[in-house]
This record gives C-alpha cells, structure tokens and sequence, in this order.
C-alpha cells in the first residue's frame, strides 16, 4: 500500500442556497475565484488547467491536460492538434468529459457532453494571438505521432521557422489545417465541494432542453450523494 497521508477536506463546501441559478453563472463564479486565488496566494497553479477524456472507436477512453481557452456560455473550449489521438478519438465518438480541479480550494467543476469543432474565424483568432514560436511549433509537431528522437522536432520547428520568420506580426504563420479547437457542449456540470468527514457537496445541474450554460430554463438542478 502507498503511504497516505490523510487530509480532511475542510472546505466551505456549496450549499442550494448559495449556488447560482445556471451552471454558467456557477462555473464563471468559481474560475473567477481560482484566478484570483492564484494570483493574491499562489496556491492554485495552471487555474485553467481541464482534464479533458475520450473515448476510441473501441470504447477505451483516454484522458490528458490542456488548457482552457474558450469560456462562454457555450462551455468549455481548448486548442489542439486535430489529427492527435484526442482528435481522431472526438471524430469516432464525439463524447467528451472535462474536470477544472482545484485541490487548495476543495471544488472541482465536472462538464459531460458532447466535442463539438471550434468555427475557423474563432480558431484563426486565437492562434494569431500566440507567441510566433507557439505558432512554429503547432507546424513542427506531429502531435501523437511517434518520433525516432528529439532532434527530428527540432530540425523541424527550424525549418517552419526559416519559412516563417518572426516579422512580429499576428499573421506571420499561417494556420495549419490540422490545427483547430473544441468545445464541450454540456449536458451536466457537476460542482463539488470537499468538507469535513467527507461529507462533501457536489450539486449537479442536468439538461433537460436546448438551451446555452447561463439559460436557466435548460437545466434541472440536484444533489448526488458525496
Ligand atoms: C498543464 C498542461 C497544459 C497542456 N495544454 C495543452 C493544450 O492546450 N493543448 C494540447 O493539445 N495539449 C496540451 N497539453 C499536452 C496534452 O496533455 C497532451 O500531451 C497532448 O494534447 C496530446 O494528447 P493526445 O495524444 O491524447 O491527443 C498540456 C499538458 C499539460 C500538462
């Protein structure tokens, strides 16, 4: 057995009175809060960190790290390589699941849903406001490919550099084809709170009509057992 160190949660946990009315207006409250953790004591690193787990064609899910960089009322949204495993494994099934988890703070906001592609206007935005080497390296990057060694990435994010000098401009790299984005549409986000004895909160808000994360007629609200 590992050692274990034992920790009682001691957060403030959520209550149904204190939650706010849409998942969207929930999760926004909460981020919020994280950002501003990390940044008045340090104890919340990477707040925009997401879990993000698929499912292949032969049901066997897999799960990795991004960073969030879409927020809206239309959920949760990160940039990546289309052709990676996470793509291809979006393209067979669609399903998708994503955890922002905040130890320091005891919460942890779980989305479930469906991958949806980011239009290319959005996509095309937020890669022109990446540093010119970020933009090198999504060209220089196979991503999930395997490679015989490092060198084979570097000699490539040198070539697209020399095609693509930095001239400080947002348009210096084009965007490559197989570069893009996802959106989870959700169909539950869950948000829980660690307290005392494990006995914590996770308050569940569950679709039941179309309808975006801030519009409070699309979801139903209940609790889950900790
Ligand atoms: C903190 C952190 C942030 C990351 N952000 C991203 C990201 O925004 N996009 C991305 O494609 N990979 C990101 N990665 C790398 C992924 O975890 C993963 O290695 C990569 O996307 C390939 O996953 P796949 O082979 O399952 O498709 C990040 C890793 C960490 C640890």
């Amino acid at each position: 057995m590992t050692h274990v160190q034992r920790v009682d949660y001691t957060g403030e946990g959520l209550s149904e009175a204190e939650v706010a009315p849409t998942p969207w207006q929930q999760a926004r409250r909460w981020v919020d809060e994280a950002l501003a953790r990390e940044r008045d004591l340090g104890d919340v690193p990477e707040p925009l960190a997401l879990s993000v787990a698929t499912v292949d064609a032969d049901g066997q899910p897999n799960v990795r790290t991004v960073l969030m960089r879409f927020f809206d009322e239309r959920g949760p949204g990160f940039v990546t390589n289309t052709e990676s495993a996470k793509g291809l494994e979006i393209a067979a099934t669609g399903g998708m699941a994503a955890s922002l988890t905040w130890p320091s703070m005891f919460r942890a906001v779980r989305f479930r849903g469906q991958a949806q592609l980011i239009g290319r206007e959005e996509v095309t935005a937020y890669f022109s406001s990446r540093p010119w080497a970020s933009r090198i390296s999504a060209w220089a990057s196979r991503q999930s490919e395997p490679i015989e060694g490092r060198e084979g990435l570097e000699e490539a994010f040198e070539r697209y550099a020399v095609r693509w000098p930095d001239r400080g401009g947002p348009h210096d790299v084009p965007v490559p084809d197989f570069w893009g984005g996802y959106r989870l549409h959700c169909d539950e986000v869950e948000f829980w709170g660690g307290r005392r004895n494990r006995l914590h909160d996770r308050l569940v808000f569950t679709r039941v009509t179309d309808g975006s994360l801030d519009d409070a007629d699309a979801w139903r609200m209940f609790r889950r057992q900790p």
